[in-house]
């Protein structure tokens, strides 16, 4: 479903991909972790075309994305939803309005029919009191809930959430998680490609997690076992989070 052959991009002086691979089967819910700056949103950019590798191949439902003619992407892209990593609404629009945007630009759906999905999806994402409001008013994890109930509007067949529960509450962010799985068991075949440094997030809801790595993904394991791996940088990773290599939990303050 998404495929990067032998994929690089530099970008300024810096190898950001170095020849990463990554495969993501129809259906499933791929969580990507990484440390800060090592490309992951730089990653999900390749995927809807807004950056094109310097070299390699990014493949979308079997289609080279930045190869193929613009009246292709546009339809493959149409089977997308992005959550970008700051919410990116749009501040002179409403709430309601933002997450309105692609049904409006993108359907012939009736204005009654737009604004009934709409509130739906608010709801969904705890926002149902929110619509009136600019996006100047609500706090940054509202923004990131609306941003959110934008991405799922047009029920895509493929969801990239960047950071989905970063700055949200622990209560909120489970929320969220449980969301992005009802919609993936709601909808047969839909895939998930997650972002997050939130690793109870990761463990809960991914398939498999992959640890983008100095331009690579260094490891691509089923949560049970990525909690076990013994690489030096999941190792880290885990730790930082006060998971031992045992997967039991230490705690916070010794
Ligand atoms: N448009 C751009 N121009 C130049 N450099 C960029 C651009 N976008 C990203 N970078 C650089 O590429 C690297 C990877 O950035 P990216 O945003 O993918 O990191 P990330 O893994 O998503 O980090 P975080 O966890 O902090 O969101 C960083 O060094 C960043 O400065
Ligand atoms: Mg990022």
């Amino acid at each position: 479903m998404i495929d990067f052959n032998n994929v690089t991009k530099v970008l300024g002086n810096n190898t950001v991909l170095d020849g990463m691979d990554l495969h993501i089967e129809e259906g499933e819910t791929f969580v990507l972790v990484g440390p800060s700056g090592t490309g992951k949103s730089v990653t999900l950019k390749h995927i809807v075309s807004l950056m094109t590798p310097d070299s390699g191949s990014v493949k979308v439902m079997g289609e080279d994305i930045s190869q193929c003619s613009k009246k292709r992407k546009e339809e493959v892209l149409s089977n997308f939803g992005y959550l970008f990593q700051g919410g990116a609404l749009l501040a002179w629009m409403s709430v309601a309005d933002n997450v309105a945007l692609p049904l409006i630009e993108k359907t012939n759906m009736k204005r009654k029919d737009i604004y009934e999905k709409v509130y739906n999806a608010l709801e969904l994402v705890g926002l149902e009191d929110d619509g009136d409001k600019m996006p100047s008013s609500i706090s940054g994890g509202m923004k990131k809930r609306a941003g959110l109930a934008r991405a799922i509007i047009r029920d895509p067949q493929i969801v990239l959430y960047d950071e989905p529960t970063s700055g949200l509450d622990p209560v909120m962010a489970r929320t969220i998680d449980h969301l992005i799985v009802d919609l993936n068991e709601k909808k047969p075949g839909m895939t998930s490609l997650v972002v997050t440094h939130d690793l109870h997030s990761a463990l809960s809801i991914a398939d498999r997690i992959g640890l983008l790595y100095l331009g690579k993904v260094i490891v691509d394991l089923p949560p049970d076992e990525f909690i076990k791996s013994e690489d030096p940088e999941v190792v880290k990773f885990l730790e930082a989070q006060y998971i031992t290599k045992r997967g039991s939990w230490e705690k916070e303050r010794k």
